[in-house]
């Protein structure tokens, strides 16, 4: 089967879909965006995706074009559309269509765009032995709470821990431990589980939620307060959680092992709880 996208009110192949050289989204990155994961064809937290959705569309003052309601029916339509059991979905929000201006034009409609690829969560060899990662300061904007496709920022960090052969870059503002190039970061210190707080620094991560839940409820130490670059350099383990990643350890930092080198302890219970509660929400869907 075809890639088939979503486009401004029709279903249609990804080759078909088109949208025009003045959408703010491409001219300023105007927009916000969502990914969220589908299992067995089913969303996962997807009021909770959509809920930051809201966030982020009133982060930068555009109209949500649909009911959570409808973004469900169009997101269940566009997982029956496309292959595989195991999905990723993307939305996209753009202020629209108008003459380049920056102050935003009146009565703009917005675009909206929705794609389906397949779900890659990461192999078992990351898995059982963990993943590298290279740290850098964090020069993205203040509003990093908004998930604006606005991502260059994102992008050019990214690729410093592609051409390092990392798979993340994990970053420091003022000495604090903020979030990775696209993904959020725990650390774990003789047994407690720290995680930096959500505020306009990171993006509030669905994930991180998911795992902050966990924690509570398997009664694991946990606080939520600021980490400091030293205690991140510092920690037995690290894992970063996103919508795609889930969870992965952290085993190598800027060429040095954290803790042993190997995923830790805990990482190991979390990723199998993980793993258990996502199987708990998919059998009975909310
Ligand atoms: N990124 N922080 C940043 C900067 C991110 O881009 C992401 C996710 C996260 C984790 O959020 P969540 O757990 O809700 O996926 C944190 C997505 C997957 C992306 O841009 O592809």
């Amino acid at each position: 089967m075809a890639d088939t996208v979503y486009l401004n009110g029709a279903f249609m192949p990804l080759e078909d879909a088109r949208i025009p050289v003045l959408d703010r989204g491409f001219i300023f990155g105007d927009g916000v965006y969502e990914v969220v994961p589908a299992y067995s064809r089913t969303p996962f937290r997807m009021a909770e995706h959509l809920r930051r959705l809201q966030h982020s569309l009133d982060g930068i003052r555009i109209a949500n074009p649909m009911s959570d309601a409808e973004w469900s029916k169009l997101a269940a339509e566009l997982i029956a559309k496309n292959d595989g059991e195991d999905q990723s979905i993307y939305l996209q929000v753009t202020r629209g269509v108008a003459k380049r201006d920056h102050a935003f034009p009146k009565d703009m409609k917005q675009t909206v765009f929705m794609m389906s690829s397949p779900l890659t969560t990461p192999s078992q060899a990351q898995i059982d032995h963990g993943a590298s990662a290279i740290t850098a300061s964090d020069f993205r904007w203040l509003k990093c709470d908004v998930k604006s496709v606005s991502l260059l920022g994102n992008c050019l960090l990214r690729q410093m821990a592609a051409d390092a052969g990392a798979v993340e870059t994990i970053l420091f503002r003022d000495g604090k431990l903020t979030e990775a190039s696209a993904s959020n970061v725990f650390v774990v210190k003789n047994g407690v589980l720290l995680a930096p707080p959500k505020n306009n620094l990171v993006l509030p991560g669905i994930t991180y939620d998911v795992v902050l839940e966990i924690a509570h409820a398997r009664e694991f130490e946990v606080e939520v307060r600021e980490v400091s670059e030293a205690e991140t350099r510092d920690a037995d383990e690290i894992w970063v959680t996103s919508s795609t990643k889930e969870v992965l350890a952290v085993t190598t930092l800027d060429g040095k092992p954290v803790g042993d080198g190997a995923p830790g302890m805990l990482f190991r219970r979390m990723h199998a709880l993980y793993q258990d509660f996502k199987r708990d929400v998919m059998r009975k869907p909310a």
